[in-house]
């Protein structure tokens, strides 16, 4: 027994698997450990935090979306996958803003002889950062951002080939990545149908461009579903459980992006028809405009403003923020900067502490992990002010 147990130990130590020539380095090394990591320096090299990226070509994706094209001034594209965004850092007036948008070219145009990436932008209504990229960004600027992020990706052990996407809106955007891919050859033997859910013709954002695809590759199929359109020779009304069941079969793995609205219609529908929850995917779903609509907040509340106290090492600032908006957007209102990507309480970026008041959480994407919640951490961009606040917040 003593002799198993020892020759056990022996072997959890590797002492004898270290070669001479590993003995000698041991002997003569520092006793002063070597801050230097090589493979956290690979890591920075091949996904630096920020980067700067120069608008090579912009054109029009629908009557109300712009594709902007970027090279890197750094020169080299990170490498991403087809439906995860890009964050860029603007300034706006005194606002510093963070803002994901979806990378709307394939990966494989990124690893090009010229290689770029694009994203795709939609102001269907007046909105500040569509806007900005409307009005203010010009072929030869150079933006600020870091690439890439996001979860919401083709992933072949978990998720089946027959792709079934449910979009609307800008949603169309890692589908148009994932079908360009797949016309290219990638993604290793994927089906792509995509059920695209618009208003009007009009409305369809990167139209010409989805229906190319669809006629020339049999792997990619586009259905456009107009609820208002009377004209339209395509399905007509909302992408009910019966066009998803005429478009889908028992092994599709649906992805859905798009609005909240839609995303509540269609989750309803995929769960009558018995879809299991993991071959359900869906990409971030947005805080709705009037917060005031979710359940569990204190009527009345949306009206009022309040006082954050902003404590940032030894800073320390006092803002002004509406109840209507998110803690996050008070902060970039007042040009505090605030790293956020999914802005919609999932991935943590914002985590910030609650040192006094009250909040209310979207239940929408509320990321908080249990022991958060106990110890009043809080998710900067789903959170709401109900009272005066003191919030600490990490230095950017
Ligand atoms: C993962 C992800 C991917 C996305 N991909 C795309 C995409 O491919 N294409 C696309 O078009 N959109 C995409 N979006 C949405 C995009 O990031 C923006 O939210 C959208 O363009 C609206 O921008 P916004 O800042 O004006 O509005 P929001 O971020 O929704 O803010 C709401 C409103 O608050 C007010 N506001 C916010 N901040 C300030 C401020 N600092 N100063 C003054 N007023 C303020 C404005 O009135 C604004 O309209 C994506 C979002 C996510 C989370
Ligand atoms: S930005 Fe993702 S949780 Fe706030």
């Amino acid at each position: 027994m003593s002799i198993r147990v020892k020759s056990f130990l022996k072997d959890v130590g590797g002492a004898d698997r270290v070669t001479e020539a590993r003995r000698e380095k041991l002997k003569n090394a520092s006793a002063v450990p070597d801050p230097k990591d090589p493979i956290r320096e690979l890591a920075d090299k091949l996904h630096p935090s920020e980067m700067q990226f120069r608008v090579v070509d912009i054109r029009d994706a629908s009557p109300t979306a712009k594709a902007f094209r970027f090279e890197s001034v750094d020169g080299h594209i990170p490498v991403f996958q087809c439906g995860q965004f890009v964050n860029f850092r603007l300034k706006i007036g005194e606002s510093l803003l963070t803002r994901p948008y979806t990378i709307s070219s394939a990966p494989y145009e990124a690893r090009g002889e010229h290689p770029f990436f694009e994203i795709t932008v939609r102001r269907n209504v007046p909105y500040l950062v569509p806007d900005y990229f409307f009005e203010n960004v010009h072929v030869g600027d150079v933006l600020t951002g870091a690439l890439p992020f996001g979860t919401f990706y083709w992933e072949p052990l978990r998720d089946t080939n027959e792709l079934v996407a449910l979009a609307g809106g800008s949603g169309i955007t890692p589908f148009y990545a994932m079908a360009k891919e797949i016309a290219h050859g990638k993604m290793r033997g994927c089906k792509l149908t995509i059920l695209y859910g618009s208003v009007k013709s009009d409305d369809i954002v990167l139209k010409n461009e989805l229906d190319e695809i669809s006629a020339e590759c049999p792997d990619v199929k586009v259905v456009h579903v107009l609820s208002d359109d009377p004209g339209w020779q395509g399905e007509h009304g909302f992408i009910t459980r019966e066009i998803i069941e005429k478009y889908s079969t028992p092994n599709s793995t649906f992805l859905f992006c798009g609005p909240l609205a839609m995303f509540r219609f269609v989750s309803k529908a995929l769960e009558e028809m018995g879809v299991p929850k993991r071959r359900f995917r869906h990409d971030v779903v947005n805080n709705p405009a009037d917060i005031s609509t979710l359940p569990g907040y204190p009527k009345g509340t949306e009206e009022k403003a309040f006082h954050i106290t902003v404590v940032r090492g030894i800073h320390e600032d006092v803002i002004n923020a509406k109840a209507s908006e998110s803690v996050a957007v008070a902060l970039e209102r007042s040009a505090i900067p605030v790293d956020t990507h999914c802005r919609n309480g999932k991935c943590g970026f914002c985590r910030s502490q609650l040192l006094s008041g009250d909040i209310f959480v979207s239940p929408i994407g509320d990321g908080r992990r249990a022991m958060d919640k106990e110890l009043g951490w809080f998710h900067a961009c789903s959170a709401y002010p109900l009272s005066d606040l003191k919030i600490k917040i990490p230095i950017m």
